[in-house]
């Protein structure tokens, strides 16, 4: 039964090759069995074999269900069409036993994509919906609900070079949700230098997201071991630049930075202004949309190594009531471009910022 399955799926890939009008430039159709019990990973992965180097896959616009890992760390000068949705399943059972280590923070994946020259776009409509609803259930009855070992992220881009993604959605990812752009945790490995540089984020669309924007470091601190222990990192995050944001019902801070983050295995109390991993050179532009809370920025950085160069300029987030929110909380903040703090930041221990 199993594997006549398979053999269709083989098929139906294979029946959708052709060739382009550029003469090297094979497309391959991915072609999926348009129902949840039909596992559409072997025929995404015979697309990608076919056609992942010098070629074109493409993704119609329909539900593919995808009930087992991929990994596709090997693609080169490659276009990537998805129109249609990538549906994982929610076989918690299955993922957590499957889910692909990943190595750094002990995270696993269920969808590894790496290579060179590689194209994605989805054009404002492909989507990679991770069922995540059943996760966040499932996740509350457990006993220890921070990074659970074999839950897994949505995808892992692992050394993937020369690229771009455009217009892709994600919606209800199995793993972590709704932070906004976010990036850390980092700092989280005792003594080693780690750097984020010549980072560029332009025209997002937020709904209901906690930030638009969130640095998060671990303090100078080790407390056991990743993924819900660690600290001591040195290493700067630098040359960043965030522009035309429209968010729509902001949860927090629009832009938020925590570098007090010391859980599992921390005591209580600690030092949160320690951390020897400085954030520096950022600017945020053009932000504009609606918020539920009065804090344009929530920036919480460390005595050791201050944020320096930060802009925040051209934002206009409103509250409900249409008043402008206008909070600019600081600490150990060294010039701040575009704007003035208004107060003095929440400094305590906290996985998603603020306090
Ligand atoms: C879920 O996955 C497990 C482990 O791979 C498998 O044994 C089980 O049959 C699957 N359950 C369903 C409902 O597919
Ligand atoms: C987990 O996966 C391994 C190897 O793939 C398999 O031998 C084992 O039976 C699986 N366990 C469960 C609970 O599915
Ligand atoms: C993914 O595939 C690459 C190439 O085959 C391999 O080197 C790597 O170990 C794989 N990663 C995982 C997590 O399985
Ligand atoms: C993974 O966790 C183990 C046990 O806590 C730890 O010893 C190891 O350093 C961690 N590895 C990585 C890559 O984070
Ligand atoms: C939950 O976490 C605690 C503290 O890290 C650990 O001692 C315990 O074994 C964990 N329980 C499970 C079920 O993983
Ligand atoms: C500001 O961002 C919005 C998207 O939120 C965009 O439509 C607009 O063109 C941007 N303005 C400038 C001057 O770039
Ligand atoms: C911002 O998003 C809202 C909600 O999706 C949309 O109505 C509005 O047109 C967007 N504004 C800009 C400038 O893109
Ligand atoms: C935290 O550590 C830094 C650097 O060692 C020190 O300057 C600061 O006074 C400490 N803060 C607290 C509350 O202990
Ligand atoms: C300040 O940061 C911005 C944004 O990353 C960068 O373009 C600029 O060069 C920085 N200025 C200095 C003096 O480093
Ligand atoms: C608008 O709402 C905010 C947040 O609830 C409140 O602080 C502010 O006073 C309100 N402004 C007006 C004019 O009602």
């Amino acid at each position: 039964m199993a594997s006549s399955v398979l053999t269709i799926i083989a098929i139906l890939a294979c029946a959708f090759s052709f060739v382009d009008a550029n003469p090297n430039r094979k497309i391959c159709v991915v072609k999926g069995g348009q129902s949840k019990d039909i596992d559409d990973a072997p025929a995404i992965l015979h697309a990608f074999k076919e056609c992942g180097q010098h070629g074109k896959v493409l993704f119609n616009p329909q539900t593919y269900y995808v009930n087992s890992v991929m990994n596709v760390s090997w693609l080169k000068d490659v276009d990537i069409d998805i129109h249609g949705t990538l549906e994982w399943s929610t076989n918690i059972t299955y993922w957590l036993n499957n889910s692909m280590q990943v190595g750094y923070q002990n995270q696993s994946t269920a969808f590894i994509i790496g290579g060179d020259n590689v194209r994605i776009n989805a054009f404002g409509t492909g989507t990679f919906n991770g069922n995540g609803d059943d996760w966040y259930k499932w996740i509350r009855q457990q006993e220890n609900t921070s990074n659970y070992p074999g839950r897994p992220h949505a995808l892992t881009l692992s050394r993937l070079t020369n690229s771009a993604i455009h217009g892709l959605r994600f919606l209800r990812s199995q793993m972590w949700n709704g932070l906004g752009i976010a990036i850390g945790s980092i700092g989280q490995y005792n003594d080693q230098f780690e750097t984020i540089e010549r980072v560029s984020v332009n025209d997002i669309d937020y709904e209901n997201t906690l930030h638009a924007f969130y640095v998060k470091t671990w303090t100078d601190d080790q407390n056991g071991y990743p993924p819900n222990g660690g600290g001591g990192g040195l290493g700067y995050l630098s040359g960043v630049e965030v522009t035309n944001l429209n968010a729509t019902g902001l949860r927090g801070a629009a832009f938020a930075v925590s570098q007090c983050t010391r859980f599992s295995g921390a005591p209580g109390v600690g030092n949160c202004t320690n951390s020897q991993f400085q954030i520096k050179n950022v600017a945020i532009k053009n932000l504009s949309g609606t918020t539920k809370s009065t804090r344009v920025a929530s920036l919480q950085c460390s005595a050791v190594a201050p944020c320096s160069n930060i802009t925040i300029a051209d934002v206009d987030l409103r509250l409900a009531n249409s008043t402008l929110a206008s909070d600019y909380l600081c600490g150990n903040l060294i010039n701040p471009m575009g704007f003035t703090c208004t107060g003095d930041v929440c400094v305590g221990g906290s996985a998603t910022g603020e306090c």
